[in-house]
């Protein structure tokens, strides 16, 4: 990957204001300050609408607040009610989308602006991120956006545009739009609707204009992958936004999940510590390196594990890289760490309740330690994290794992949770209860918006260390749509 990088305004590139915490529940960042118009570039079947949902799931799972306006569903949604008040279908054939309709350009106008202005009223109601999903591609159109977001304080806007000239990738994309139920093609045969958005995007070609604007901030991606060019962008948030963009590329590939074999300290019900394999836990180790040949043949591979003895030991016999990531930890217990929940409640009663109430935020205590200084008494805190403070170490993680192809990564838990949650965009409060069962290999594959699952669980017993939330109906990932097996070996 190639990275032009032209007139970046290396402002101060600070994190936003640190983390407060509020006894053992730790507040969200303070994003308030955050606000951003992403608005998109590019003609039709060029990915817009792919990197506009990657970039929300990745800012949403950092707990900004963002949201995608569609250009082309209020075009329908108001099509819609004009033709139950009217009783009359406007058309949105190619020839809507024609520069040469005059009508049509400037009803499609006036809808990007009246997107924009609900984007906007939504920044100040308290959004970070507005993304404008249209295709904004003639210079005119973008002098406007230019000029409406400069007249609100606290907003700026930097636009993204997908320029791509892989005739496969725009292949895939022009079959998607035509056969994955798209409504502006619904009522048609495949053939004509193919046809009909082949035309779509001449029509938008004849009027092209791609970013040269030198007083624009821009990133243009081309052919995701291959080459991003960057132009003003300053501060944190753009270069966070810039540098996930950076990273993504469309190459098939899998991501398998594992959590290590059981362990000696699973079996005893108690948390965290650095225990090694319990004799299923083995068992499973050897067994799983048969169950990833299986799925992935002769294709590279890369596996990750933690620091912890548990998960090198599951992968010890897997035949390939191995890397192993600090960052993978468990979630740190504190001084929790090598108690059973039981006792837990038993010595930090209020504590294990303030963790069922709100389990995302809740940090365990730290280890406290005292040091004598020139008869200064320190006392300090070591330790003790919250699903929260996971998600922030795991940041890079993910970073990494955009930019790799095939990776199995044999993790916690805590830890496996947090990058489920990113893989299928699920919110904070379900995030902590998401089951990850010990030897169980969850697949994923992603595709166009979001990721196909398959989970191919090993007949060999393990304890279960999901502990519900207590009265409350546990999350339960089978809603995703996934398919689970028992696994047996290949025949
Ligand atoms: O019990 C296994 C374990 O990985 C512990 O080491 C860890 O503290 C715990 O799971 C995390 O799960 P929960 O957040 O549900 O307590
Ligand atoms: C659309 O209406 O589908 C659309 C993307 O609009 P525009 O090209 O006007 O931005």
């Amino acid at each position: 990957q190639s990275t032009a990088v032209s007139r970046i305004t290396s402002q101060a590139v600070t994190p936003p204001r640190s983390v407060v915490g509020i006894g053992n529940k730790v507040a969200k960042p303070d994003y308030s300050e955050a606000k951003i118009v992403v608005a998109m570039v590019g003609l039709p079947a060029r990915g817009k609408s792919y990197l506009s949902n990657k970039l929300m799931r990745y800012l949403k799972w950092l707990e900004y607040d963002v949201k995608v306006f569609n250009v082309g569903q209020l075009r329908r949604s108001r099509a819609r009610q004009k033709a139950q008040q009217s009783g009359k279908k406007e058309d949105h054939t190619a020839s809507y989308f024609s520069h040469a309709n005059a009508e049509a350009t400037k009803l499609r106008d006036q809808l990007a602006e009246d997107s924009l202005e609900m984007l906007i009223q939504w920044l100040k109601e308290g959004g970070n991120v507005g993304i404008h999903d249209a295709t904004n591609s003639t210079r005119s159109r973008r002098a406007k956006i230019e000029q409406r977001v400069a007249k609100e304080k606290g907003i700026v806007v930097i636009f993204l545009e997908s320029v791509c000239d892989d005739p496969a990738v725009i292949a895939a994309n022009v079959a998607l739009k035509v056969s994955s139920g798209d409504p502006d093609y619904k009522d048609m045969s495949r053939e004509t609707a193919e046809k009909d958005f082949l035309r779509r995007i001449k029509e938008y070609e004849a009027v092209y204009e791609t970013i040269t604007e030198p007083s624009l901030s821009y990133l243009r991606i081309r052919n995701v992958g291959d080459q991003v060019t960057l132009c003003h962008i300053h501060g944190y948030l753009q270069s966070r936004i810039a540098f996930y963009l950076m990273n993504l590329h469309l190459k098939p590939r899998s991501i398998f999940f594992s959590r290590h074999g059981e362990s000696q300290y699973n079996v005893e019900g108690k948390i965290g510590g650095d225990s090694p394999l319990s004799e299923r836990g083995m068992r499973y180790a050897r067994a799983l390196p048969d169950l990833i040949k299986d799925n992935i043949g002769d294709a590279p591979l890369t596996v990750w594990t933690s620091t912890l003895q548990r998960t090198i030991q599951t992968a010890q016999f897997l035949p390939y890289n191995k890397l192993t990531w600090k960052s993978l930890d468990e979630l740190d217990a504190g001084v929790c760490d090598g108690m059973t929940y039981e006792e837990i409640e038993q010595a930090y009663p209020e504590d294990f309740a303030n963790r069922d109430e709100d389990k995302f935020n809740y940090r365990y205590r730290g280890r406290s330690f005292t040091l004598l200084l020139f008869l200064v008494v320190i006392t300090h805190d070591l330790g003790g994290e919250s699903y929260r403070d996971v998600v922030v170490r795991l940041e890079p993680v993910i970073m990494e794992l955009e930019r790799q192809e095939n990776i199995l990564i044999v993790g916690h838990q805590a830890i496996l949770r947090c990058l489920y949650a990113y893989f299928h965009n699920l919110p904070q409060a379900d995030l902590p209860y998401i089951k990850i069962p010990l030897h169980t290999v969850i697949k994923l594959t992603p595709k166009a918006y979001g990721c196909d699952e398959e989970r191919y669980t090993l007949p060999i017993g393990a304890v279960d260390t999901h502990r519900p939330k207590p009265g409350a109906k546990s999350f339960d990932s089978s809603s995703i749509g996934n398919t689970a097996r028992e696994y047996y070996g290949a025949n």
